[in-house]
């Protein structure tokens, strides 16, 4: 079998799940698709053009198909569980569409596919979280770790909570066992996801619990999560990050906008204000936190003055990146029924705004680091220079640097000598031994 991934973390940790899955029912992974006999495509919806990508790739898979007539051609995911039949309509040659909860059923609809028999399983669950699958890993140096499922808060643009069901959360205990096992396998990073993984609530224990119990696993286990609701960030959470060194200063706040009166049509349950007084009590608490957040340009009915309001906000955050997206209306959402009235030159005029500036301020931000030595988990080559290698501070930042006697997986020290707006520069000073002393908190 062959699988291609598309979309968020989320649907990256759904794959490892596919592939243990499939994996015990006696498939073997290729990493080609010239040598398939299943060729499988886990999909994203979230905007327009995630969607058209895949729709693309899957002309190729077609086209693979004709000189292999036998090839199995699944799609799973997102875009599966939103499009569901119409899907093999329009794409005729699809075998299979699985939706996120179905992934148990793969390996029998596959083998049914083998037979000529075309099938389809979209249901969504309430309880399934694959707790007792144990993800085939596809690195070994960082884990992702779903904690839960699904999403409840019904954002007006998003796709997420149709294509994913309702939230739900694994047990504490069950989480700490899958961090217990890739600690004893030697991974250097966990990343614990969910859709909103701070409103994680498994009944005993909430999110700042479960990450305190993470970060106690192994002292030289990196922890990071994402993605953080500003509703959900609570300051025993805020605490919890500033108290422990092995979890990483990091976090990823999604505002979409600084308008509060777009922010309402949103549904995001906050105001510009509050977010703001939410970031400074983070950067009391955590003077080195590195923040990140998702905006959307020309929402249903955004004015100039909004979009000033969205520009302002970066200015008064300082954000050290953004991830930037165009409004894209998504069917059977609450926005969709407001129309799509903002041009798409005045939003891509919008986006390109917001990208100036954010890249500036990521510049000055990461300007200021140059002339310190911050702690890099190497992971791997550089993809520019075979002579470099890459690796990431705790605060989520790329740096790259000469190769020098250092291995994927060690802690290095890295004086960093020059910074543009996404990466940063520096030559190694020392190697750490274990377990690693998180050298950016004390300088
Ligand atoms: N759960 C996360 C986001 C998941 S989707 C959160 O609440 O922040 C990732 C990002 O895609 C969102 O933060 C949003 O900025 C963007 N997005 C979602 N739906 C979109 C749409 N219809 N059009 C444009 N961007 C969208
Ligand atoms: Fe979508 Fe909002 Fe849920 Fe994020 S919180 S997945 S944006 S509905
Ligand atoms: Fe895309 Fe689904 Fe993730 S819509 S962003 S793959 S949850």
């Amino acid at each position: 079998m062959y699988i291609e991934t598309y979309g968020c973390q989320m649907n990256m940790a759904d794959t490892e799940i596919v592939l243990s899955i499939m994996h015990d029912a006696g498939f073997v992974r290729t990493d080609f698709l010239s040598s398939a006999d299943v060729a499988l495509i886990n999909t994203c919806a979230v905007r327009e053009n995630a969607e058209q990508r895949i729709v693309g790739r899957l002309g190729d898979f077609n086209h693979y198909r004709k000189s292999n007539p036998n090839v199995v051609i699944g799609v799973l995911g997102c875009m599966a569980e939103r499009v569901r039949r119409n899907l093999m309509v329009s794409e005729d040659f699809v075998d299979l569409i699985v939706g996120p909860d179905e992934y148990r059923k793969l390996p029998a609809l596959v083998e049914a596919a083998m037979e000529g028999e075309k099938g389809i399983a979209v249901k969504l669950s309430r309880v399934e979280k694959y707790d007792d699958i144990i993800p085939l890993r596809t690195d070994d140096l960082s884990a992702w770790i779903s904690i839960m499922r699904g999403c409840d808060k019904f954002c007006t643009f998003c796709v997420v909570p149709f294509t994913r069901g309702r939230e739900r959360s694994r047990s504490q205990a069950n989480v700490l066992k899958e961090v217990e096992e890739v600690a004893q396998r030697g991974f250097k990073e966990v990343t614990l996801l969910g859709q909103n993984v701070n409103s994680y609530w498994d009944g005993t224990y909430d999110f700042p619990d479960l990450l305190a119990a993470t970060a106690n696993v192994d002292q030289s286990l990196r922890i990071r999560f994402m993605t953080s609701h500003p509703q959900n960030m609570s300051d025993k959470l805020i605490g919890t990050i500033a108290s422990r060194t092995n979890i990483c200063n990091y976090i990823h706040l999604p505002v979409q906008s600084g308008s509060d009166r777009i922010l309402k049509l949103m549904n995001r349950t906050y105001t510009a204000d509050h977010y703001l007084n939410l970031v400074r009590r983070i950067k009391e608490a955590i003077p080195e936190i590195s923040l990140s957040t998702d905006i959307i340009t020309g929402f249903p009915t955004e004015t100039e003055e909004d979009h000033k309001q969205t520009l302002d906000l970066l200015q008064a955050v300082e954000y050290d990146g953004a991830y930037t997206f165009k409004y894209s209306p998504r069917e059977n959402t609450k926005a969709w029924s407001m129309g799509d009235d903002v041009p798409e030159e005045v939003k891509n005029r919008r986006l390109s705004e917001v990208i100036d500036i954010q890249r500036n301020i990521s510049l000055q931000r990461n300007r200021t680091m140059v002339g310190q030595t911050v702690e890099v988990l190497v992971e791997g080559p550089s993809k520019k220079s075979a002579a470099d290698f890459c690796g990431r501070t705790d605060t989520n930042k790329m740096v790259v640097f000469p190769k020098n006697g250092d291995a994927v997986g060690d802690y290095i020290g890295i004086h960093i000598e020059r910074a543009n707006s996404a990466t940063l520069f520096g030559t190694q000073e020392h190697i750490f031994h274990q377990p690693p002393a998180f050298i950016t908190r004390e300088s």
